[in-house]
C-alpha cells in the first residue's frame, strides 16, 4: 500500500473476533497487529505467578515498574519470555480483567502502546483504542456479536486446546467480563462516536475482513 499512515483502531467485548480479523486485515495490508488484551494478559499472567492480587498496592506497583512487555513476530513476549498460550487460560482471562480496571495499570500499558504504535500504519484491538490510545485513528470499529455466539467460539478454542470447560461456564464468565470490562470506572467498554459497529454475529471471518478492507482501500 502506498497511502500515508492509516491507523485502525477495533475495540468491542471478548470473542468478538477482534483479533482474528486484526490479524488477518494486518496482514493483508502488510502493517503491524498490537494486541492489547495481551499487555493485560501478560501482566495478569506474571502477577498470577507471583500471588499477587489484582488490587492496587506497593507490591503490584513493583511489578509495574520492572516488567517489559513487547511483542515480535506475532510473538508476546514477558520479561524476554514468549507466554503466547500461557496468557489464554481462563484464569488469567479474569486476573487480565481485574488489572485492567486498576488506574495506574490502564496508564502505563496505553503509555506503552502508544509508543509501540509510534508513528507508523497500525491495527490495534481492545477495550479503549478509539477512545484513550488512538483517538485520532483513521478507521474506528466497535466489533461485537452476541454472547452465545462469542461463548461458543470461546468454547471451540477451550475444548481444541484440551481445557476442561462447559459451554454453561464460558457464557457466564463472558457475561461476567462484558459487565466488569464495561461498568468499571478507568476507560470502561463502550462505543464511541465516530466509530461503525460492526456486529459479527452469523458473519463469516472473511466477510468482515473484507468489510474492513473495502472501506481502507477505498
Ligand atoms: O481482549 P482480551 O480478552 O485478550 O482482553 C483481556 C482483558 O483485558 C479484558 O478483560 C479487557 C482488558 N482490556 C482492556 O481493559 N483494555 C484493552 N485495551 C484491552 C484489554
Amino acid at each position: 500500500m502506498d497511502r500515508e499512515k492509516i491507523r485502525i483502531a477495533i475495540d468491542g467485548p471478548s470473542g468478538a473476533g477482534k483479533s482474528t480479523i486484526a490479524k488477518a486485515v494486518a496482514k493483508e495490508l502488510n502493517i503491524d497487529y498490537i494486541d492489547t488484551g495481551a499487555m493485560y494478559r501478560a501482566l495478569g499472567y506474571k502477577l498470577a505467578g507471583k500471588g499477587i492480587p489484582a488490587i492496587e498496592s506497593p507490591e503490584l506497583l513493583e511489578v509495574l515498574d520492572n516488567t517489559d512487555i513487547d511483542f515480535s513476530e506475532g510473538n508476546i513476549i514477558l520479561d524476554g519470555v514468549v507466554v503466547n498460550d500461557k496468557i489464554r487460560t481462563p484464569e488469567i482471562s479474569k486476573m487480565a480483567s481485574d488489572v485492567s480496571a486498576i488506574p495506574i495499570v490502564r496508564k502505563k500499558l496505553v503509555a506503552l502502546q502508544q509508543k509501540i504504535a509510534g508513528n507508523k500504519s497500525v491495527i490495534m484491538d481492545g477495550r479503549d483504542i478509539a477512545e484513550v490510545v488512538i483517538p485520532d485513528a483513521e478507521y474506528k470499529y466497535f466489533m461485537t456479536a452476541s454472547a452465545e455466539e462469542r461463548a461458543e467460539r470461546r468454547y471451540k478454542e477451550l475444548i481444541a486446546k484440551g481445557e476442561d470447560v462447559t459451554f454453561e461456564k464460558v457464557l457466564s464468565d463472558i457475561e461476567k467480563r462484558d459487565y466488569n470490562d464495561s461498568h468499571r470506572a478507568a476507560s470502561p467498554l463502550r462505543q464511541v462516536e465516530g466509530a461503525q459497529l460492526l456486529d459479527t454475529t452469523g458473519m463469516s471471518i472473511e466477510e468482515v475482513v473484507n468489510h474492513i478492507l473495502e472501506e481502507v482501500r477505498k
